[in-house]
């Protein structure tokens, strides 16, 4: 199998490269020095050269808040390079892996979301987002379009890492009004591989049930052994530039379960970063 991966240097694309080599496929890594998605004719060229089986778009605009007042940016990457990279792959007859987000979606539902609930973003980088996924359904027969929440992973910044470096705070304030499900950047490359044999549409990949920030925050300290002074807040308490859903745990039709549970999954990923630190 040959795969072009876009954004490869990003966190979900430097652990997607070499778990798709070990398995032995042919991996075409790109990012923005090889190849700007947003660059239509870059695009369309370096696709019809390297006449990839499997395109896995990696390569977006990831700042929640800072789409808020750039609009134009996350638009260029989220939704034109989006549909640069769905016209080449329909060209070549390619298939396309598009991952999208939670946060196309509303929150305010109380039961878990799924594939065929309708999107309706508060924000603008949700917007884009979907705005994405429109594409991907207008140019491309053979896509997947892969929902991922609260991703984590060792080459990004996120919020792992972000609450292991407050540890030392004299207290530290977690919103435990808004609930999802913390994914890990491996859980989901697994998951999209398994994807791969399924038929083509939209999927929820996130860690498998749900819980709140503050939930998620608590129990990466619990298993560090760290003892923080950790309060619950409210999202009304720590405002910030995009509105966020209050809920958006996915989950697929008919139980179909790709991930496990999201804390074995935190389980296993700090584990691995205890084995990296220690070289
Ligand atoms: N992180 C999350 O919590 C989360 C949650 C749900 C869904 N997702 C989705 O998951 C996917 C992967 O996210 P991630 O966290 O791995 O993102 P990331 O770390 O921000 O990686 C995105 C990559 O895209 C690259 N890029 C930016 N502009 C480009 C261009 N014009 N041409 C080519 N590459 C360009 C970036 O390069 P530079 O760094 O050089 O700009 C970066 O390497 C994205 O589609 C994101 O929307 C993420």
């Amino acid at each position: 199998m040959k795969v072009l991966v876009t954004g490869a240097n990003g966190m979900l694309g430097q652990d997607l490269c070499p778990i798709l080599q070990d398995r032995g496929w042919f991996v075409i890594p790109t990012d923005y020095n090889t190849l700007d998605v947003t660059d239509s004719n870059a695009v369309e060229n370096k696709i019809k050269e390297v006449h990839p089986d499997l395109i896995i778009h990696c390569a977006a605009y990831t700042n929640v808040d800072k789409a808020e007042s750039d609009y134009e940016t996350a638009y260029k990457l989220n939704v034109e390079a989006v549909s640069n990279i769905a016209k080449a792959a329909a060209e070549i007859d390619a298939k396309m892996v598009y991952i999208s987000t939670d946060y196309v979606f509303e929150g305010t539902k109380t039961t878990p979301y799924l594939p065929k609930d309708e999107p309706n973003p508060v924000n603008l980088y949700g917007k884009t987002k979907y705005l994405g996924e429109l594409e991907v359904q207008k140019y491309s027969k053979k896509f997947y379009i892969v929902r991922t929440s609260w991703l984590y992973g060792i080459y990004g910044k996120n919020f792992v890492e972000t609450m292991i470096s407050l540890k030392d705070n004299k207290e530290l304030k977690v919103v435990d009004d808004q609930v999802g499900s913390p994914t890990w950047t491996k859980e989901l490359i697994e998951g999209i591989i398994k994807l791969l044999d399924m038929p083509y549409g939209i999927y929820h990949l996130s860690g498998k049930n749900e819980t709140s920030w503050y939930n998620f925050a608590k129990t990466i300290f619990k298993l560090e052994n760290l003892n923080v002074n950790l309060k619950p807040c409210t999202t009304d308490e720590f405002p910030r530039p995009a509105h966020r859903p209050k809920y958006s745990y996915m989950i697929n039709d008919n139980n179909l379960t790709l991930l496990r549970d999201w804390k074995e999954a935190l389980i296993d990923y700090l584990k691995e970063r205890k084995m990296k630190q220690n070289g």
